[in-house]
């Protein structure tokens, strides 16, 4: 493990998953963390990450020494850089040279183990206001910026060395190759965390966990459960039940994707609950957003319960998988090892009186390696590369009362809209795209001879690296317009086609 010390930048994740893009695992731990506490961990090397602290301010987050002396490898990038030239001995000015955004780089030691080789002046992510003006002793300066002297040092006999730039943003083009050359070169870390053997560690993990029980899983129709599920099935076989509900506020072919495709890819055990009926009932003459979605939630957790008893009632279930990712580990603090919950105060919709332990088999992924993996187990890829989609489905993308024709409308209406976008190859760019139905509006068109009046619909395609914030993406007219003909041809109830052009903030990316 490559344990990457989080300096409080946004920077930390991005460079844990640059680690493991060079094919060696990595972990994010915070600064706080002691060194021999760090040292227990075996760490074949430390990255310390970027951070907006200047290592002169009174709360800077400090950097002890004392890892220096206990042989591991280490890489200090930005802050993490000037706090190692500091421990070290050298020099950091406190001088207001600032240097933000690209930043050309030139070498001054072009036989370097970390930039030999490159050219010898390229751009750079830069994003600081100290600078380190004398490398500590042993070490040489290998580049340099026209505003600062030390801009990367390395001293390659203790396997320590840094650079003032960002290499794991995609503005440093070089940046990837300078990591990689840290990780396999100057720290000998042989490359082994590839897809097939994250599936291997993590098909040994959950046999060890599960031992000779049996696990039940809850199934969506997205990427996070169903490779969670595929995991388990493939480490435990048969003694994995899956469960899935259909609402009858999904999109077209996604039961058939979770039903045919999922279930021939791995052969797992699945118990479909058909409930679309009952969730119509409940949502009849609704039409305020907050209300449809605890309705959905409500009637959600009551049927995934009944479905559990069913599985219950013919046999003992210990285990329930979920979906977790890496990103909300540490987001929620970190800490490792599987808790045992009472069902009810976590995970909605299981019986009161039963205890599950969880099991977590992306619990050490980021999204990325979850479709990799997906992919390699074989599973569809409408389903591996599923763009997100909310739990309340269409529920929240009919702008009025939900009924059953007008989800038949919008499933018709989002269906060519997401053809169409994945035939002009926009998929990569897009985030999500969701297809709303102005159900309660209205307006006067014109088909053929007759007059017509019938609903909008309105394309919302945004680009988003989080959801936290988006932009409308800047889809191509004709793409647009093949999608607006179709709509407005193929659908009946659908006359006109909107595109929504607001960024997030102020507007959220679904309508409700
Ligand atoms: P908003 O509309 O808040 O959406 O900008 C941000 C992201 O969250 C998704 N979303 C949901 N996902 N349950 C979910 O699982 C929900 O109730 C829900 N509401 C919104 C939305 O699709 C977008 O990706």
């Amino acid at each position: 493990t490559v344990l990457v010390v989080d300096y409080g930048a946004q920077y930390a994740q991005l460079i844990a998953r640059r680690v493991r893009e060079a094919d060696v695992y990595s972990e994010i731990v915070p600064a706080s963390t002691p060194v021999a506490e760090i040292v227990a961990r075996e760490p074949v090397a430390v990255i310390l990450s970027g951070g907006p602290a200047s290592v002169y301010a009174e709360d800077a987050p400090a950097l002890d020494p004392a890892l220096f002396d206990t042989g591991i490898p280490v890489l200090g990038l930005c802050y993490g850089f000037q706090a190692m030239a500091r421990a070290l001995g050298g020099d950091v000015a406190h001088d207001g040279t600032r240097e933000y955004g690209r930043t050309e780089l030139s070498l001054t030691d072009t036989s370097g183990a970390l930039h030999g080789g490159l050219p010898s002046r390229h751009p750079v992510w830069m994003s600081h206001g100290d600078s380190v003006v004398r490398a500590p002793e042993g070490f040489t300066v290998t580049a340099s910026s026209d505003r600062v002297a030390v801009a990367a040092f390395e001293d390659t006999d203790r396997r320590l060395a840094g650079v003032q730039y960002h290499p794991e943003v995609g503005h440093s083009p070089h940046g990837q190759e300078v990591l990689r050359r840290f990780l396999h070169d100057v720290a000998g870390i042989a490359p082994a965390w590839t897809t097939a053997s994250i599936i291997d560690e993590t098909v040994d993990a959950i046999r060890a966990q599960v031992g000779d029980g049996r696990a039940i899983c809850g199934l969506s129709g997205g990427v996070d459960s169903a490779v969670a599920a595929a995991l388990v099935q493939r480490a435990i076989g048969d003694r994995l039940t899956c469960v899935f509900v259909d609402h009858g506020l999904l999109r077209a072919g996604e039961r058939e994707q979770v039903e045919k495709d999922f279930v021939a890819a791995t052969g797992a055990k699945l118990h479909t609950v058909d409930a679309e009926r009952r969730f119509l009932d409940a949502l009849a003459g609704v039409s305020d957003p907050e209300q449809k979605r605890k309705i959905i939630g409500r009637e959600f957790i009551r049927v995934f319960e009944v479905a559990t008893a069913d599985v219950l009632a013919e046999e003992t279930v210990d285990f329930l998988v979920q979906g977790t990712l890496y990103p909300d580990v540490v987001e929620s603090g970190g800490g490792s090892g599987t808790a045992t919950i009472k069902s009810h105060h976590n995970v909605g919709g299981l019986p009161d009186d039963v205890e599950f332990t969880l099991v977590e088999p992306l619990r050490a992924l980021f999204k990325d390696e979850v479709r990799t993996v997906g992919a390699e187990l074989g599973l569809p890829e409408v389903i591996v590369r599923r763009q997100p989609f909310p739990g309340p489905g269409l529920g929240i993308r009919i702008i009025g009362e939900v009924t059953a024709d007008r989800l038949e409308t919008l499933r018709a209406a989002d269906a060519i809209a997401r053809e169409e976008l994945t035939a002009s190859g926009l998929d990569g760019e897009i985030w999500q795209c969701p297809v709303v139905l102005l159900a309660d509006v209205r307006s006067v068109g014109v088909q053929g001879d007759g007059r017509t009046y019938g609903h909008p619909i309105v394309l919302r395609p945004v680009s988003s690296e989080d959801a936290m914030t988006a932009d409308w993406t800047r889809l191509p007219y004709d793409v647009l317009e093949r999608i607006s003909t179709r709509v407005t041809n193929e659908v009946a109830e659908v006359n006109r086609v909107v595109l929504d052009v607001t960024s997030k903030p102020p507007g959220t990316i679904e309508w409700e």
